[in-house]
């Protein structure tokens, strides 16, 4: 596919207003998207969880305008509150998709958005925030007949790629379990432009993982992703990495297969160091983990040691660090967490998760 398909030709349906909701899944990477070309293209193919428990609810109002404007027309409410810092982003968006969705212009909308997760816990919202939005687009799109959204693999494939445009890694937030996004010679049908369900075999302990996220620093990141995406472009490990990412995804198709949780726990924290490694020898080189970081993942590698329990961690582009463990292995695990962990993360917080089904369209109660 590329990205003309995702143009649609004609509308059926004249649409005055409604509302439409639906909630949509935070996601985890085992291999990491870091480094972009233009238009969010990634630079190297990734492999997420979808989770359960981390997940944004937005509700999208729309209203016919009397005649088209030049200019996208919305407010946004974030937690039941206006919130105008967070417009420009979802201004970007809009321009950034309104190609594929020709009639944003013609409504007036209400965002209404809110996380099932702390606010400023360091938990980036961005990837279940666009997805969730994104979604919502979607079913304006089917709601005015477009010529396209005549099946549910096609309506998935859009909401994907559009959220992609408004924060690459939320295009993995759509659909349950393992996500991939980027080409890949050896995963059919994989596209740069959108994520798709991982099409091999997955080992039912996959299925249930658990991802503890300690939060160890709530605050605002000194970097944001898109910076650090920008310095990939001329890095000089650039080429290396991006070539190791796509071989991580070769190793993983015997590992997801198989449940060999000693190989996944190799390739998932050599993934989360080499990502802080990308950080620590970019051009300004900068650093986002945290003392505390550091000493939990020596912890994390004490007690595997000593237990022989299949526990590792990963890392986002952030000080929090994901414990992923087994189900089986989860009242150990949290034991552990609470007697060893808890005393690193700020303010003693951290959220339980679990791989999850997907993004859900919320049914208005009656
Ligand atoms: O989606 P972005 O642009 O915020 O980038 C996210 C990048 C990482 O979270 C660090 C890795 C990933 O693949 O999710």
């Amino acid at each position: 596919m590329t990205e003309k398909d995702f143009i649609p030709q004609q509308f059926s349906k004249n649409i005055e207003k409604g509302e439409v909701t639906w909630q949509s899944p935070s996601n985890i990477a085992l291999v990491k998207y870091w480094g972009k070309k233009e238009n969010q293209i990634p630079a190297n193919p990734s492999v997420s969880f979808t989770l359960n428990n981390c997940k944004t609810t937005t509700s999208l109002e729309f209203q016919k305008k009397s005649e088209k404007t030049e200019t996208f027309d919305f407010e946004l409410y974030f937690e039941g509150k206006k919130k105008e810092d967070f417009k420009p982003k979802i201004q970007q968006f809009f321009e950034r998709i309104e190609k594929y969705c020709p009639f944003l212009k013609d409504y007036y909308f209400k965002i209404y958005t809110e996380n099932s997760f702390p606010h400023s816990s360091g938990i980036a919202s961005s990837a279940s925030g666009m997805s969730a939005l994104a979604l919502c687009v979607m079913s304006l799109e089917k709601e005015l007949g477009s010529n396209q959204v005549d099946n549910e693999d096609f309506f998935y494939k859009k909401a994907s790629f559009l959220a992609r445009l408004g924060s690459g890694s939320a295009c993995r937030s759509l659909e349950g379990e393992l996500i991939e996004w980027g080409e890949h010679k050896n995963i059919p049908d994989s596209s740069d432009l959108f994520g798709i369900k991982y099409p091999f075999e997955i080992d039912k302990v996959f299925k249930t993982f658990q991802d503890t996220i300690l939060l160890v620093d709530k605050g605002q990141k000194q970097v944001s992703s898109s910076v650090g995406h920008n310095l990939m472009h001329g890095h000089p490990f650039a080429k290396n990495r991006f070539a190791q990412a796509h071989s991580n995804l070769d190793k993983l198709k015997e590992v997801f297969a198989s449940g060999n949780l000693e190989e996944f726990i190799a390739i998932v924290e050599s993934e989360a160091l080499t990502l802080h490694a990308m950080m620590m020898s970019s051009n300004p080189y900068f650093i986002l983990i945290k003392p505390n970081t550091l000493e939990i993942i020596n912890k994390i590698w004490e007690f595997r040691e000593a237990t022989k329990i299949p526990v590792c961690f990963t890392l986002d582009a952030g000080a929090n660090v994901h414990v992923l463990y087994p189900e089986a292995h989860k009242a150990k695990v949290l034991e552990f967490i609470k007697n060893e962990l808890v005393a690193y993360c700020e303010k003693g917080q951290y959220i339980c998760d679990v791989v999850g089904k997907g993004a859900e369209k919320v049914v208005p109660a009656q």
